[in-house]
């Protein structure tokens, strides 16, 4: 017996790679090749490892809200594999939650999933700001918000690392558009830049000590991002501390010299781009070699690279081996992924219509080709394979039809053409005017990597790659919502999809709204819980939802998508809420609006100042006949402010479950840090002295209580 657990531990200790006992003297132990072969991919989701001295490769795979499908060392499906995961709702359903704790879960399940499947790093949060409400990829963002996207981002991040597998903050930066995204020159103000686009990611290092960030595809100010000495060098790693890897997106690196000198530690990318045959021959490959042999570049640089890369293997216990275990496909995981959905789904609009009693003998109808449309292979890289995916018209079905009558009507037709089915459209109308209750299920739609007969080029999607041509609802469904809303006062309209669309035209006579992104495997039965008030509606919009698109800051200013690739945030720090606030534009939906089945009233706000920390204390009582959630906002405003500044900008947020009846206590933090602004002369943070108000909401735009506070 003795011999045995001997040997076991041996084994254990020898086999393996062993914890070096400092980096140094690993690092002192590698050949030049050995460390160039680690500073580039050696597949498509691998980097280099050195077997001659136990260094393992580190494993990678998207995506931002499930782990990806397989991808084998030749880029295709690992045959047989079983690469179910759960699909959580995508990242913008998280951001519409304002949940710091169920963030915390969500990192937690995708975590575990991943480490269960042998990865070492989960490609995500996608934490760029939405600036646009055309941007492909805004359903893989959390918001137009920079407080609001580094407090849902670092919780994501901090669940995923308690798992002992690595998150991966992207794009850094200004990836804020798919059009020309492999090379558009992004140029914005330093002051843009300071308190929209870095607070994110600063707080993803500082707070949340992630362990690699991606550089965007993008260039910013006229060089690669992923290779870029101000951003990577002076900012990330010097002035932020960040002590992981700065990885490049895939086939984002440009040039062996930058690379190697302005920060980039890892060239990721596929052989499968023209240029190289073999992943040796990447700019981190043979070219760097060179360099260094050439004396162009001192070796003491790729060894710092070297003791970052070996810095996240010990992270992700890539030495000792005592990672969690890590599950994937658990009730729990599909219970969090429900809860998402839930917490994320935002009612837009109630008007004597919702919810509906799910025990009652009627007639529904559900129409729409969104209904029966499933999303976890859609949108591009982020895709997953999930163990399954309820439709809303499955969800329906479940929860009503145990006593309602379900027919389905897809009502208007997806193809690449986007001809107007007119049967298709007069058969729902007909079938809507006899209904009891009409369900109407559409939006937008994604594709990618799968088998419909619409291609991403198309520009109809919320997809990788591509933007949208504009705010129009496709398929002709604007004709039919008007049709719909016109012969059924009870038609409950719910959208899928990455942002807005146009509303105007059918939105007066529509009695409910909801709007629920894309909410996961789960979603349909999260749909049909808040449809019949099994659960209450709490969720909050993370983005405006404007009346047209000229009203969005970024359009307003001709600033998107820029000209022959080349892109001047002309808004500066007026991106979403800011400018509407800023231009005091109505929009459809403001920032933050999200309704309940129950109502809150807030009262009896104190603002007590000590030690140069406000703390604000309030109390919320559910004045209606449910529970509910309620999501306390925090908003400052500088009165008679002396600089440019956006009305109201927001810094704090508080999430609580309220009985019926029940009166809560609230309280939440304020810093001095939360009142600077970016002085771009001086190149520094400062206060504004003075009066502020301080307001807190049911939304932007739904201000309840206020002091004045004097700094
Ligand atoms: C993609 C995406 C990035 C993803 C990577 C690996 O192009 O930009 O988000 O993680 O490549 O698939």
């Amino acid at each position: 017996m003795f011999i045995k657990q001997w040997y076991f531990l041996f084994f254990i200790l020898f086999s393996c790679s062993p914890k070096p006992e400092s980096f140094q003297e690993l690092i002192e132990q590698l050949t030049l090749s050995e460390k160039i072969q680690m500073i580039h991919a050696s597949s498509s989701f691998t980097s280099g490892g050195v077997e001659r001295l136990n260094i393992p490769e580190l494993v990678m795979s998207d995506g931002p809200y499930g782990v990806r499908v397989e991808h084998g060392r030749d880029y295709t499906r690992v045959k047989d594999f079983d690469d179910q995961a759960t699909y959580l709702p995508k990242c913008i359903t998280l951001g519409a939650t304002w949940n710091k704790s169920l963030g915390v879960a969500y990192g937690k399940v995708l975590g575990a999933e991943a480490a269960e499947r042998g990865k070492d790093i989960i490609l995500g949060p996608g934490i760029n700001i939405i600036r646009s409400p055309l941007n492909g990829r805004n359903f893989e963002y959390l918001s137009e918000d920079p407080y609001l996207t580094k407090q849902m981002g670092a919780g994501y991040i901090l669940g995923v690392q308690s798992q002992g597998v690595g998150a991966c903050a992207k794009h850094f930066v200004a990836n804020n558009q798919e059009t020309w995204r492999h090379d558009v020159n992004v140029n914005m103000s330093e002051r843009a830049l300071r308190e929209i686009y870095f607070p994110a990611f600063k707080t993803a290092v500082q707070e949340a000590d992630v362990y690699t960030v991606m550089g965007a595809y993008n260039k910013f100010r006229g060089t690669h991002a992923s290779h870029h000495h101000y951003l990577l060098n002076a900012v990330l790693k010097e002035e932020w501390g960040f002590r992981g890897v700065v990885m490049s997106d895939w086939n984002a690196t440009h040039n062996s010299k930058e690379a190697l000198l302005n920060g980039l530690d890892l060239e990721m990318g596929t052989e499968l781009s023209e240029r190289v045959s073999d992943y040796d021959d990447f700019y981190l490959g043979k070219p760097a070699q060179a360099l260094v042999e050439n004396g162009v570049v001192k070796s003491a640089v790729i060894d710092e690279k070297i003791q970052r890369i070996l810095w996240v293997m010990d992270q992700v216990h890539k030495f000792d081996l005592d990672r969690p275990e890590g599950k994937r496909n658990t009730r729990d995981h599909q219970n969090i992924a429900r809860q998402v959905a839930e917490e994320g789904m935002v009612l837009l609009k109630n008007e004597q219509c919702l919810p509906w009693d799910r025990h009652v003998a009627q007639d529904i109808v559900v129409i729409g080709a969104n209904a029966n449309r499933k999303f976890c292979m859609g949108g591009g890289s982020s895709q997953v394979n999930a163990k399954y995916e309820i439709t809303a018209l499955e969800g329906i079905q479940r929860h009503f039809g145990q006593q309602a009558k379900i027919s389905y009507f897809p009502g208007y037709k997806i193809s690449k053409a986007q001809e107007k089915d007119t049967a298709l459209m007069q058969q729902a109308v007909a079938a809507a005017k006899k209904a009891d209750k009409v369900i109407f299920v559409g939006g937008w739609i994604q594709n990618w990597f799968s088998g419909d007969s619409v291609r991403w080029e198309d520009h109809i999607f919320d997809s990788e790659e591509v933007d949208k041509p504009d705010l129009k609802l496709p398929f002709h469904q604007r004709e039919l919502l008007e049709q719909l809303t016109a012969v059924n006062d009870q038609t409950a309209i719910v959208l899928y999809g990455g942002g807005p669309v146009e509303m105007s035209s059918w939105l007066l006579q529509a009695k409910a709204v909801i709007f629920a992104w894309y909410p996961g495997m789960e979603g349909g039965n999260a749909l049909a819980n808040i449809l019949s008030g099994a659960v209450n509606p709490s969720g909050k919009l993370p983005m405006t939802f404007p009346k047209k698109l000229s009203d969005n800051s970024a359009h307003y200013f001709a600033a998107y998508p820029g000209t022959n690739h080349s892109v001047n945030y002309e808004e500066g720090i007026y991106v979403g809420y800011r400018f509407a606030d800023h231009k005091n534009i109505d929009p459809e939906f403001c920032f933050g609006h999200g309704l309940s089945y129950t109502t809150f009233e807030y009262s009896d706000l104190n603002i007590v100042k000590r030690d140069g920390q406000f703390t604000v204390k309030l109390t919320i009582e559910n004045t209606g006949q449910q529970e509910g959630k309620e999501t306390v906002q925090l908003y400052i405003e500088k009165l008679n402010s002396q600089i440019e500044r956006a009305p109201r900008e927001l810094k704090g947020f508080t999430k609580l479950a309220i009985k019926a009846g029940e009166r809560k206590a609230v309280e939440l933090q304020l810093s001095e840090e939360d009142f600077q602004f970016y002085d771009e002369t001086d190149r520094r943070w400062k206060v504004e002295k003075g009066p502020y108000k301080i307001h807190l909401g049911a939304s932007s735009r739904d201000l309840r209580v206020g002091a004045v506070i004097d700094i």
